[in-house]
């Protein structure tokens, strides 16, 4: 059984400057909550019960998120604020988070291999910190990667979905072969392919599962041009050596929220925000108005 996930969020986040300046891209909120929070609620919902944050500078604010306040707590009850008491619930999350720094920005395959000890001999999530899987986080596409994992005897399971042709250059993209309508196997994979040299659109949607054996393929990844240890290299140091390299589509009904950039970061606002039992038949007649008006 798969129960520890490494989770890296040590990323600048450049790519939504001057958001990220002097905050975690993880931390930047999806209509109620933080970035991160979703994630690890679904990871939470998927059996996972260990967590590993592999955090950097500047990211202490999500420590901070998931440490319980007892002024903040004693506040809200002088006040008799039972509402907002009960919006702090999340801290009870039922899962231990650790966390570790990666100092220097040596790339998501280094950022993973910062987890090692921590993983031991066992299989392990990775999951980044930069996109959700499901509406509101609601997602069983981990307990099915894992399922596939143990049924397939895999050394590594990675979750893809389809995207348009255009966006192959935002994503590492997969070349498969073999298998049926929810998985196949991985022979090749492209890190961010411009779409005339893209394998196929099946796209890295940010879970993985992998086996201890990832380590000694990261290590043995070069830096590419940017100084960057990619973990797509590794993986495809895994399938070179023939191990048994897994894709696992997205069911119809998930869907990955990429908060990497703007357009989708805005987008993904929106959908959160419209699905909010509480707020969201206003905003829908707040935008229909705007719409109608602009
Ligand atoms: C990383 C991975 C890429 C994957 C993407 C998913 O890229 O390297 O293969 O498709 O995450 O979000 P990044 O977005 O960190 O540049």
């Amino acid at each position: 059984m798969i129960t520890s996930a490494i989770v890296p969020v040590a990323g600048h986040g450049t790519r939504l400057l001057p958001a990220t300046k002097s905050q975690p891209k993880e931390m930047l909120p999806v209509a109620r909550k933080p970035i991160v929070q979703y994630v690890i609620e679904e990871l939470v919902a998927n059996g996972i019960a260990n967590i590993l944050l592999v955090t950097g500078r500047n990211k202490t604010s999500i420590e901070n998120h998931f440490d319980s306040d007892p002024y903040l707590i004693q506040t809200l009850n002088t006040a008799n604020k039972q509402d907002l008491l009960k919006e702090l619930e999340f801290e009870d999350l039922g899962a231990h988070l650790y966390y570790t720094r990666q100092s220097e920005q040596r790339g998501l395959g280094d950022a993973v291999l910062c987890g090692e000890s921590y993983a031991g001999e066992q299989p392990f999530v990775v999951a980044l910190g930069d996109s959700i899987i499901g509406l509101h986080a609601e997602s069983r596409c981990v307990a099915g990667m894992m399922e596939l994992f143990e049924a397939r005897r895999a050394s590594c399971v990675i979750a893809v979905e389809e995207v348009a042709p255009e966006q192959t250059r935002h994503y590492g993209i997969i070349e498969g072969v073999d298998g049926d309508a929810t998985w196949c196997r991985v022979r090749n994979l492209v890190e961010k392919p411009e779409p005339a040299e893209a394998p196929s659109n099946l796209a890295i949607a940010g879970r993985y599962i992998f086996s201890p054996t990832i380590f000694d393929m990261i290590r043995d990844v070069a830096p590419d041009a940017r100084g960057e240890i990619q973990l797509t290299d590794a993986i495809q140091r895994m399938c070179d050596e023939g191990r048994r390299v897994l894709a696992y589509k997205l069911p119809p009904g998930e869907r990955r929220y990429d908060i990497g950039n703007f357009p989708s970061y805005f987008e993904t606002f929106v959908e959160f925000a419209l699905a909010d039992p509480d707020y969201g038949p206003g905003l829908r007649e707040a935008i229909r108005r705007m719409l109608e008006n602009s």
